[in-house]
């Protein structure tokens, strides 16, 4: 491939449930939890697709405003999306997290839903119009278990919480607490919830964050919230272990990769036409491409496992 120049990588989408693929390698520093729906989907080709120009559309509201919903598709397979990073992440950093959450959702597949927490940002797909929901029966409080503390810290945390909590309930759904340098805690609402919503969810994901205590860190996924709490200043950590070059490149990838329509690239590979392969990857196989305006690109189309 080196003799082919001008060559722009375009990572389309990781579409894979192969159980042996290293999940580690993606599921590394920030995740927190990956949930599946219960409802498979009908038609593989169509649901990349869908599920591809849902996760552009939502990009291009994240990109300036840490949030977006975009509904893709139509009939059985028709899915709802919706993307959030939280307010204490840059506008690069929510981007990146945004790309995480996108090559990562797809292990949910073949479940038509599924839900992504990474600490930062969080990605919801379902096949019908969720956006107002706040509690659901498989939210639950995920505990860490590194360090169990005295009464002293408990109360801090209690503090902290209580603190994010009501910030985040006067202020459009979100806040963030502190306590000396003891105790953090961040609350934060979907944006699609009204104020009752997003106080009922959050007063459930307060008591639900609260059995965690005496360990240190405590996260609550719930269907229409999120609450931390914990002893590590986690604002501000979102970039970590990135220098301003590799953020730069990344988000650069993003945009490059997001920027193409599914049926843009069909076109410029000719449907990806056997003729047109530059080789196979780990991931998938990559193609040769000339876009519309004459760019010379190479699509990497990444293969979901199929098991229907
Ligand atoms: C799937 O989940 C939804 C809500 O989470 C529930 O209403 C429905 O009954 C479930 N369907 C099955 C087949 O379990
Ligand atoms: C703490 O959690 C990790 C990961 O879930 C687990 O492997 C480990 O066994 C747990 N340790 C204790 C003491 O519960
Ligand atoms: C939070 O709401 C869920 C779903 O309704 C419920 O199962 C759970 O018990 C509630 N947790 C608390 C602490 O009230």
């Amino acid at each position: 491939m080196g003799s082919f120049r001008g060559l722009a990588l375009i990572v389309l989408l990781i579409l894979t449930c192969s159980p042996s693929l290293t999940r580690s390698a993606e599921l590394e520093s920030n995740f927190v939890e990956l949930r599946c729906g219960n409802r498979t989907f009908h038609n593989a080709r169509m649901t990349a697709i869908y599920f591809t120009d849902n996760m552009e559309n939502i990009y291009t509201k994240v990109q300036s405003n840490h949030f977006g919903i975009s509904s893709t598709g139509s009939g059985p397979d028709k899915m709802y999306g919706l993307a959030q990073c939280y307010n204490y992440l840059s506008q690069v950093e929510c981007a990146l997290c945004f790309s995480r959450l996108c090559t990562v959702a797809p292990f949910y597949f073949p479940d038509i839903s599924g839900r992504v927490y990474f600490d930062g940002c969080f990605l919801r797909v379902k096949d019908y119009r969720f956006y107002r929901e706040t509690l659901g029966p498989t939210d639950h409080a995920i505990c860490g278990n590194s360090t169990r503390y005295g009464p002293a810290f408990m109360a801090s945390a209690g503090k902290a919480m209580v603190a994010a909590v009501s910030k985040a309930e006067a202020n459009g759904g979100y806040g963030e607490g502190r306590e000396s340098s003891s105790a953090y805690a961040m609350a934060s609402c979907l944006r699609t919830l009204d104020a009752s919503g997003c106080r009922e969810c959050l007063s459930n994901a307060s008591a639900s964050a609260r059995r965690c205590l005496p360990w240190s860190e405590g996260r609550v996924d719930n269907t229409g919230c999120f609450l931390r709490y914990s002893d590590t200043d986690f604002f501000g950590s979102g970039s970590k272990g990135m220098n301003k070059v590799s953020m730069k490149m990344a988000s650069a990838l993003i945009k490059s990769s997001l920027n193409f329509k599914y049926s843009t690239l069909a076109k410029a590979t000719g449907s990806f036409d056997a003729a047109n392969k530059l080789g196979e990857g780990g991931f998938g196989t990559v193609y040769k491409g000339v876009l519309v305006d004459g760019r010379e690109v190479a699509v990497k189309r990444l293969f979901m496992n199929n098991r229907h």
